[in-house]
């Protein structure tokens, strides 16, 4: 390849630290697109001529071809992809294919060939997180008053609704969404025309190649082109966030589908069996889902690690950078598939939701709130006073709910029955209307809202 300069070949061992063939043939389309871009601008530009140009066009076109069905012959000893496309080209078409790397370098090409794989992927992940939008709001909206605990500690704290939970993850999953798309405008910038750091005296069009490839404007500096891969980094970062929230429903599906809970059920769809325990009904899904993040969070790490002490403009340890995005971008893509599969497949069980409000004296903050609006009193002796009712129907083994008129009385004389209206679990959940808050009214209202924002029908 540069053989000009050079009197013998690479050690082996050389060879296979260098070459990158094995993992960046991923990126042979967007390579060939960026190729088929770049010679057409140089032939606009009067830099190859026309004929050059069009059987450059028609070599990588069949290239294109023979990769995808198999027939091409990836050669470790040709490094890299770009290399690889290239020495195919020259034996098809023969001399014109050395003219297609004027005014171009492999660092630009890596630079653009990756940002369009990246981008690639950031759309597809902004599709998938579309369709889990769409299947946790429609179990919102089927669940959108059926009662649960909420839980801080994962201690019974206060009822909820099961649509006011699940909303809670459209609200997270959204501003993923939004992380993604703001990711792709900053990245939606062309390196190509950087060549090898410093720009090219050739007379090319940064703009031409760049509207070719669906880039918004070229990137303003060619150092920069060359050296920056914040977009992957976004990308990794964003993912790593997706994959935290995702791990966080998944560890959810996990405690909730365990016997002791029972709050939801899943089918055969998302769970495996034991090789030895006939009765089993393990949720892998959602502990795989929770288990990915974990090399998705460690990718993100791998990067930055890589480039934090590089000069400018490239070095090879840029060449690190594919494995740690492909990974992530084939684990998230899987989370979210799985995910999404796994939110239509839960059921919820009510009863069993139901019974687990009737543990931890979960309206006592609806009684402390009752003293405070009816009787008047600053809300943390309303405190002191619920605590103590409390204690009375933990040392009788009870709910508050269960306690007489006269036993709560003999701790705040003033009560009368009007308190029990409160104290139901339902009128607990319903009676909490602020904005953003659990009541089925809300969250119906919430449900809308987010459809009618993501252009969900
Ligand atoms: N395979 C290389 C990479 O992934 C392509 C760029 C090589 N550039 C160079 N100057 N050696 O980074």
């Amino acid at each position: 390849m540069w053989g000009g300069r050079f009197t013998s070949g690479p050690a082996e061992i050389m060879e296979q630290i260098n070459a990158s063939i094995d993992f960046d043939q991923r990126l042979y389309q967007q390579d060939i697109q960026a190729s088929k871009a770049h010679a057409t601008m140089l032939a606009a530009c009067g830099i190859i001529s026309d004929s050059d140009n069009e059987a450059i066009q028609d070599g990588l076109d069949k290239i294109a071809q023979e990769i995808a069905q198999g027939h091409f012959t990836f050669q470790r000893a040709l490094e890299d992809i770009h290399m690889n496309v290239e020495a195919r080209l020259r034996e098809l078409i023969g001399e014109a294919a050395g003219r297609l790397h004027t005014a171009r370098s492999r660092n630009d090409q890596i630079a653009t060939d990756f940002r369009l794989w990246v981008r690639d992927s950031n759309d597809g992940v902004i599709g998938q997180l579309r369709e889990a939008l769409s299947a946790l709001l429609d179990k919102a909206e089927q669940h959108s008053a059926v009662v649960m605990p909420g839980f801080t500690h994962l201690q019974n704290a206060q009822p909820v609704t099961f649509g006011h939970h699940m909303m809670a993850y459209v609200s997270m999953l959204r501003r993923d969404l939004s992380r993604f798309e703001d990711a792709r405008v900053r990245m939606n910038e062309s390196p190509l025309g950087g060549a090898a750091l410093a720009g090219t005296g050739f007379p090319i069009d940064r703009n031409q190649t760049a509207e070719l490839l669906g880039f918004d404007r070229p990137m303003a500096n060619s150092i920069d082109a060359v050296s920056d891969r914040d977009h992957a980094l976004e990308f990794l970062s964003n993912s790593a966030i997706l994959a935290t929230h995702l791990s966080r429903l998944a560890e959810e599906v996990v405690i909730w589908a365990s016997d002791a809970y029972s709050f939801i059920s899943l089918t055969d769809a998302f769970t495996t069996g034991s090789s030895i325990m006939p009765q089993k009904r393990n949720p892998d899904a959602a502990e795989l889902v929770r288990g990915k993040s974990g090399r998705i969070i460690g990718n993100l790490n791998a990067l930055l690690v890589v480039m934090k002490g590089l000069p400018l403009s490239y070095s090879k340890d840029m060449q690190e950078d594919k494995e740690p995005v492909f990974d992530t971008a084939d684990s998230i893509n899987l989370c979210l598939a799985a995910m999404t599969g796994i939110i239509k497949d839960m059921q919820p069980n009510e009863e069993r939701l139901r019974a687990a409000t009737g543990k931890g004296q979960i309206t006592a903050t609806d009684l402390a709130d009752w003293l405070v609006r009816e009787l008047g009193l600053p809300f943390r002796d309303a405190h002191h006073a619920t605590g103590s009712i409390v204690h009375l129907a933990e040392s009788q083994s009870c709910q508050i709910w269960d306690l007489s008129l006269a036993e709560m009385q003999k701790i705040e004389p003033r009560l009368n029955e009007g308190v029990f209206s409160v104290l139901s679990v339902d009128e607990s959940a319903s009676s909490r209307r602020s904005f953003g808050g659990t009541a089925p009214l809300r969250v119906r209202e919430a449900i809308v809202a987010a459809r009618q924002e993501l252009g969900l029908s």
